[in-house]
């Protein structure tokens, strides 16, 4: 089978390798996956640089994120069967219970090989079941992006009906974090950089969308929009530049939970002048997953993918997602 593996890391996609490996074959308590779709995220891209806080293992396969069918079970292998549709986890080592920088240390596509090959062999606790009217691509599109965004709303003080949320963006957390605001009944506010984009996040179910190049005192706009109040959660999405205008967006007693990867900029602890909770999160675990793909079910929620890129093309996928041009998710299918 063939895979794409990390052969120099710190080099960016010219690191990244097409290469023969053997089929995996299941230990006693693992499955072997034969992926349909996989989905890029930051992460993919900060690895190969070199700069993300976990380095990646020379040698390992790429990308966190995939989908498939199981096509074959290790002897002791009890939650699942041949022809299960499935989707690994993040952080394969959390399964429930708060998150733990423990876990971080270990993750497809990083430490352990990933999702970015024809077929895997995973542990079978690293795996959940996709929702059944999900296609693959939809699949892969859950398990960073769509956790990371339904662990910011429902963390230690879920959002609540007639609440609202700011959305950063039109990426995948952000989209995701969207869609999931408008199931729990949400006003949705979104900033974005363009007016094309903020007129598919009004199709997408935004309430209200400001435009952050030509607003750049956005904050205010939010605040405007929300009659004063401002909003009961932030989505950071953003970076470090944008987190005191998220701040200064938040209603008192609100939730910023600040998703972004750290880069060298610094943020200025001032602006936390304004009573609110300022949280980081990490992905989430598989509880989390599971509860995610019982309300995406439940409500037949389809995540949205800007563009789809056959498995020869992986790294026209890396760099379609590196241009920002995206709405959503993208990712590679078949292999
Ligand atoms: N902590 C975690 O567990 C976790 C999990 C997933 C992702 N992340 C991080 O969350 C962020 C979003 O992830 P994603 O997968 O949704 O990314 P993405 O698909 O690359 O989305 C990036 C989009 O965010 C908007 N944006 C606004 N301000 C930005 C800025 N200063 N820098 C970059 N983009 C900016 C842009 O959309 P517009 O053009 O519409 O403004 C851009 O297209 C990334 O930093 C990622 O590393 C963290």
């Amino acid at each position: 089978m063939q895979a794409y593996i990390f052969e120099r890391l710190g080099a960016g996609l010219e690191g990244l390798a097409l290469r023969d490996r053997a089929e995996p074959q299941p230990g006693p308590h693992e499955v072997v996956v034969d992926i349909h779709a996989r989905s890029v995220n930051n992460r993919d891209l900060r690895i190969l640089d070199g700069i993300y806080p976990v380095a990646g293992r020379p040698g390992a396969v790429a990308l966190s994120d995939g989908a498939g069918e199981v096509v074959a079970v290790g002897e002791a292998v009890s939650r699942f069967a041949v022809g299960d549709r499935v989707a690994a986890t993040y952080f394969p080592a959390w399964i429930d219970g708060p998150f733990s920088l423990r876990v971080a240390t270990d993750q497809f596509g990083c430490t352990r090989d990933g999702m970015l090959a024809e077929l895997t062999a995973v542990h079978e606790n690293a795996l959940v079941k996709l929702p059944e009217h999900l296609s693959f691509e939809e699949g892969a599109a859950l398990p960073c992006a769509g956790l990371t965004a339904w662990s910011a709303l429902i963390g230690p003080r879920p959002i609540l009906p007639g609440e609202s949320v700011l959305t950063i963006g039109t990426g995948g957390v952000a989209i995701f974090a969207l869609q999931f605001a408008k199931l729990f009944g949400a006003t949705v506010v979104s900033i974005t950089s363009s007016d094309a984009k903020a007129q598919r996040l009004r199709e997408l179910g935004a309430d209200e969308v400001i435009n952050y190049v030509t607003t750049p005192d956005w904050d205010r706009a939010v605040r405007e929009r929300t009659g004063g109040r401002g909003v009961e959660h932030v989505v950071e999405t953003g970076s470090i530049e944008t987190l005191a205008r998220s701040v200064a967006s938040t209603a008192e007693g609100g939730v910023v939970t600040f998703i972004a990867a750290l880069t060298d900029a610094t943020f200025d602890p001032r602006c936390l002048f304004n009573p609110i909770m300022l949280r980081r999160t990490y992905v989430g675990s598989r509880t989390g997953f599971e509860a995610m793909n019982r309300a995406i079910s439940a409500n037949r929620l389809q995540p949205v993918i800007s563009r789809a890129f056959e498995f020869g093309e992986a790294k026209d996928a890396y760099r379609y997602f590196a241009s920002r041009k995206q709405i959503g998710k993208v990712v590679i299918t078949g292999g």
